[in-house]
């Protein structure tokens, strides 16, 4: 089956990105990534993107000034003109319209640094802590028009240890992303997802929480 066509919108170091590179190295892979956006010029992920032989864009946002549907109608061209057929959010820092959204409904994925629905939104290591949570992590969602929500393909858990700094809890919680979206674009690349009543039927089962990182 021909390996689907994957596009990744950055804004800044891009390691969920690397990830992603990574593991469409492999032929076995169902998905490549043909298409890198960024909205900050400067954001390092390109230049690792580049180095990988990706095509990258940097589309900034400023110069569209409070025309957020201009910015996104820029985007959707790129992608369309790439024949994309997934779009992978990885620190992608622009809410988006539910314009765009609803242009790649169900084909549009996001990684959020949280146990959603828990922590939705911003500093969610720093939230964690002060909330006493025992258990954080990580939630790759298919994009809905309301932020941090949509039907959940993969979640990955970690310990929040009691001597726990931001940084600390931020980095055990990144390993676990760069294991769970490259786990969940192979799922949905695969058609192995489908969304029922908003949530996730995987392989048939109803998976309200997603799968885990062992998941096959
Ligand atoms: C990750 O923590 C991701 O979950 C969040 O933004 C961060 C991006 O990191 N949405 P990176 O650019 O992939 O390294």
């Amino acid at each position: 089956m021909a390996r689907k066509r994957v596009a990744v919108l950055i804004s800044g170091r891009g390691s969920n990105m690397v990830a992603l590179i990574e593991a469409a190295k492999q032929q076995s892979y169902p998905a490549e990534i043909s298409l890198v956006i960024s909205n900050e010029p400067e954001a390092t992920g390109l230049v690792h993107a580049q180095s990988a032989g990706i095509a990258t864009a940097a589309v900034d946002h400023r110069p569209f000034g409070k025309d957020r549907a201009a910015f996104e109608r820029a985007l959707h061209i790129l992608l369309d003109d790439r024949k994309i057929e997934i779009v992978c959010l990885a620190g992608f820092m622009r809410l988006l319209t539910s314009w765009l959204v609803e242009q790649w409904s169900a084909r549009m994925l996001n990684i959020h640094p949280a146990l959603l629905p828990a922590f939705k939104g911003l500093d969610t290591h720093a939230r964690a802590i002060a909330a006493g949570a025992k258990q954080h992590g990580a939630t790759v969602h298919f994009v809905v028009p309301e932020m941090d929500s949509g039907p959940i393909v993969a979640q990955g858990a970690v310990p929040v240890l009691a001597a726990d700094t931001e940084a600390a809890l931020a980095a055990r919680v990144l390993a676990v992303e760069h294991k769970i979206y490259p786990l969940a674009l192979k799922l949905v690349a695969e058609g192995r997802v489908q969304i029922r009543d908003g949530q996730c039927v995987i392989d048939g089962i109803i998976r309200p929480n997603g799968v885990a990182p062992d998941f096959q």
